[in-house]
């Protein structure tokens, strides 16, 4: 009996809710296909050393509902190690692999569009990141449910602002696009949002958030982690130079800020990696799994170099450079309206 030929799958970078069900969509299309699959252990460090399990559609069959990734995730980075191209080219060979999946945001996505180009690494992409940020796709998994716990602390915070009369801040993740910090706002009512693509006006983030509170005795703050309040520089950086953002305590001094400005009490909370945990909604279930389909079907049609994207309501391949080549961040228009909803009440009052 001829040996199947098989696929490894692997999650690298931040996990976020929706990627159980990418791999759970990936290996039962892959199975279907004719394919055997092998679960690579903790992203690229997995490849580095050649260690991987057997994936049957068995162990996926009941994972749609699970947070996380039953693979485990790290943010190595082969490039960054002595010989680590080597070694993952020597795993992929070890592990008798031909082709692999590869879930990841612009990090682990940017190393196999590296890959690609320069050793012709049989490799799909599948996007995924809570913050959003990835280009050429209009969403990725994990965004919707992080935005949508997000927004839901935001109204628990918003019962216990009111019954204090305080100003609340809530500051969440997204690292240097906004687009997390945005959806909250908009969908909890939010009277002032601070984003990393634009400076922090506080003379009239404290305008608006005086007249909020004159109308609602509370008012609602959200934050990127990523805003720069102008003591940005001192940061530690990950595998991949980018900030470790979480340590800078963004919504604590915004707090003190506005307590000082406005005479109004003012509390803040993190919401940190809450926001990534816990099932996906339905919207992350159903994209992971369509994504994760499209991927093994690139596989078996030998379309390498390729991610899944959503462009409307169709899956398609991309390039994988066209992917990574530039965040994406919150554009001009999304600004404004975000100036309208926080802004046009203040404007009358
Ligand atoms: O990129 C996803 C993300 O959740 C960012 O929003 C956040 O800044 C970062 O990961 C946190 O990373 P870690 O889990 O390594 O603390």
């Amino acid at each position: 009996m001829a040996t199947k030929k098989k696929i490894g799958i692997l999650t690298g970078g931040g996990d976020c809710p929706g990627l159980n069900p990418a791999i759970r969509g990936a290996v039962l299309q892959a199975s279907a296909l004719g394919y055997e699959c092998l679960g690579v252990q903790e992203g690229w460090k997995g490849l580095l050393t050649a260690d991987a399990l057997p994936l049957s559609s068995a162990d996926v069959e009941e994972i749609i509902g699970k947070g996380g990734t039953i693979l485990g995730t790290s943010r190595t980075n082969p490039y960054k190690k002595e010989n680590g191209v080597l070694q993952v080219l020597a795993g992929f060979e070890k592990l008798g692999l031909d082709a692999l999946i590869a879930m990841g945001g612009e990090d682990t996505l940017g190393v196999a569009a590296k890959l690609f180009k320069e050793h012709r690494f049989p490799v799909v992409g599948v996007p995924k990141t809570m913050d959003n940020d990835l280009s050429a796709t209009d969403f990725t998994f994990g965004f919707d449910t992080a935005s949508t716990l997000a927004m839901e602390a935001a109204q628990r915070l918003v019962d216990t602002g009111r019954s204090h009369r305080r100003v609340m801040v809530l500051e969440v993740m997204g690292r240097h696009a906004g687009w997390v910090a945005l959806y909250t706002a908009i969908g909890a009512g939010a009277d002032y949002v601070c984003l990393p693509e634009r400076p922090v006006d506080v003379e009239e983030m404290v305008r608006r958030l005086k007249a909020a509170h004159a109308r609602k005795k509370t008012a609602l703050v959200i934050t990127s982690e990523a805003v720069d309040l102008g003591d940005s520089g001192k940061e530690e950086l990950d595998d991949f130079g980018h900030m470790i953002l979480k340590k800078r305590g963004v919504a604590e001094k915004l707090a003190e800020i506005i307590e000082k400005k406005t005479g109004i009490e003012t509390r803040s909370a993190v919401i940190g990696h809450m926001q990534r945990g816990g099932p996906p909604t339905l919207f992350d279930r159903i994209l992971g799994t369509r994504v994760g389909v499209a991927a093994a079907q690139l596989v078996a049609q030998g379309k390498f170099g390729q991610m899944v994207a959503l462009q409307g309501n169709q899956v398609a391949g991309v390039p994988l450079g066209d992917a990574t080549a530039a965040l994406k961040t919150v554009t001009a228009e999304w600004l404004a309206l975000a100036d309208v909803l926080s802004g046009a009440v203040a404007r009358k009052s």
